[in-house]
């Protein structure tokens, strides 16, 4: 097969809006002429972001972005040869379908060369003549299977046959690249089944390349030549379907793309590796105490008879599904999501086994340390399991200040705040922790439970007294079940509200 030209190229494409909260982080991608391609991720990562800077409604904070080779950057939207069905489309209620079709056309100019009265040759800017509109709408129409509805007023349409209008409005154009928003959100189940088929034919009569953005991973999957799954800014993994399906690169991508069992592990030994209570033989190899993160489709799961299998498990629920039962097995504090068209009784004692190559075995993502049943004392500090540490509680509150009782006073808006008692969910940097031999000289103490070597520095785990992890990167070296006291910097740990702010506002 030959090599597909480059049509899109993002290069380390950055944006955050005035807040400074970067939204899209580093986005690099080629996307090729032709393609079906997909972002999909859940709300809020930064999917209609990516697509505005492609159309030109946006800008990048920096980063490039190029079309053919030709960077497109700054480029006003309407000179980029792209064009878009937005997540909220909207129709001019009182134009008929034709009308909704044609107005971008009757308002468009093109350049045409033209002799004047002196006889030279000049480039003139002409309104498309009604012949030719009517050419290009009615080939639009067709390819959105409206071609008998012309006339209709669109307000009289069904919601399949609007979202139609809306994307023969975009392709009337004849964009070299369409984007699309989540433009089947607004359908109900069996219509949006339907238009995403459509919408693949079009994509193939179009010969034209479809930048798709979906928070729906059945869509993506069933549509998309490639998907690119987005989190929180941040691409996670691009690939086709299957490689996504089947090789998740993490947990995050893993449980977003279709149900999946996702465990902790431990590798205990050579293609060896322990979760849910039992040993289990793998095929990724991982270094020996490694905790990493483990997944299970619930289709591979094997259910047979007790003692039989790997571990052993009892069915605590089930489900008809039609081809097959969806069934829960409990090992331990275990769920066990499993299928299998054969039917079991809830409550009878099973054995669970996974064919070694259909255990995914993941390194873990672990970017700091997270504390979502944090809470702040009446000192102002923030409790971590049962340990205070000083923290800062102004952060909680832009350019706030303390007063001499304790409360936070709003410099702006001259609110005061008492946020003792309130929950938070408090974060630490793996790099911002600092252990030490002398007891004394931390806010807290644990005893170090795992150590591991990641190429150029340590990772331990110490677990405290009241069973709280604190990873931790260091460049010293510790034994495991040495204790160690545990010391962070008041300013080193970011704490959120669970509430919001004005719960604890104050007279
Ligand atoms: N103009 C703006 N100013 C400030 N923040 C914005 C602006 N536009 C978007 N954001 C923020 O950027 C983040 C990403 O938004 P975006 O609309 O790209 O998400 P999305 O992935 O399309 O989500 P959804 O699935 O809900 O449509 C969100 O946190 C959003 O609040
Ligand atoms: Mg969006």
């Amino acid at each position: 097969m030959e090599e597909k030209k480059t049509i899109i190229r993002l290069s380390h494409v950055c944006k955050s809006f005035e807040d400074g909260v970067t939204v899209v982080d580093d986005f690099n991608l080629d996307v090729k002429e032709g393609e079906f391609i997909t972002i999909l991720g859940p709300s809020g990562c930064g999917k209609t972001t990516t697509l505005r800077m492609i159309a030109g409604f946006e800008l990048p904070t920096s980063g490039e972005i190029t079309l053919n080779g030709e960077d497109i950057s700054m480029l006003p939207p309407y000179k980029r040869p792209v064009n878009t069905v937005f997540q909220h489309y909207a129709l001019f209620p009182h134009l008929d379908v034709y009308d909704n079709v044609a107005f971008g056309l009757k308002l468009k100019k093109i350049p045409v060369e033209v002799t004047n009265r002196k006889g030279e040759k000049v480039i003139k800017y002409k309104h498309l003549d009604a012949k030719t509109i009517d050419a290009k709408v009615s080939r639009a129409l067709q390819i959105v299977d409206l071609d008998e509805m012309e006339d209709r007023d669109v307000s009289t349409l069904s919601g399949g046959q609007q979202q139609r209008v809306a994307i023969a409005r975009a392709i009337v154009n004849e964009p070299k690249v369409l984007l699309l928003d989540e433009p089947l959100s607004a359908l109900d189940h069996k219509m949006r089944k339907d238009m995403q088929l459509e919408l693949k034919d079009m994509h193939k009569k179009l010969g034209i390349t479809f930048f798709y953005v979906t928070h729906d991973q059945e869509e993506a999957l069933t549509m998309s030549d490639r998907i690119i799954v987005m989190k929180r800014g941040l691409i996670q993994q691009v690939g086709t379907p299957e490689d996504i399906y089947n090789e998740p690169v993490n947990a995050f991508v893993a449980d977003f793309i279709g149900e999946s069992n996702i465990y902790n592990g431990t590798m205990v030994g050579k293609l060896k590796v322990r979760f849910i209570n039992a040993v289990w033989d793998a095929i990724d190899d991982f270094p020996l105490n490694e905790k990493v993160d483990i997944v299970v489709r619930p289709e591979d799961v094997i259910i047979g008879a007790p003692g039989k299998g790997n571990v052993d498990g009892e069915i605590s629920s089930k489900i008809f599904k039609g081809v097959h039962y969806e069934y829960i097995v409990h090992v331990g504090k275990n769920e066990v999501l499993c299928r299998d068209t054969k039917d079991h009784q809830v409550g009878s004692k099973v054995s669970l086994s996974v064919e070694k190559e259909n255990i995914q075995i993941m390194h873990k993502e672990l970017t700091e340390n997270e504390y979502v049943d944090a809470w702040i004392n009446n000192a102002n500090q923030v409790v971590i399991g049962e340990d205070p540490f000083p923290v800062d509680v102004t952060k909680l509150v832009p350019g706030s200040s303390l007063d001499e009782q304790g409360y936070v006073i709003d410099a702006k808006a001259n609110k005061k705040y008492d946020f003792k008692d309130a929950d938070v969910v408090a974060t630490i940097g793996l790099d911002k922790i600092v252990l030490s031999d002398d007891l004394d000289s931390g806010e807290t103490k644990g005893t170090i439970i795992n150590s591991v070597w990641i190429g150029d520095h340590y990772q331990y785990i110490i677990r405290t007294d009241d069973d709280e992890d604190f990873v931790v990167n260091s460049q010293y070296s510790w034994n495991e079940n040495d204790l160690v006291a545990i010391h962070v910097e008041p300013t080193d740990i970011a704490i959120r509200l669970k509430k919001d702010l004005e719960n604890y506002e104050v007279a």
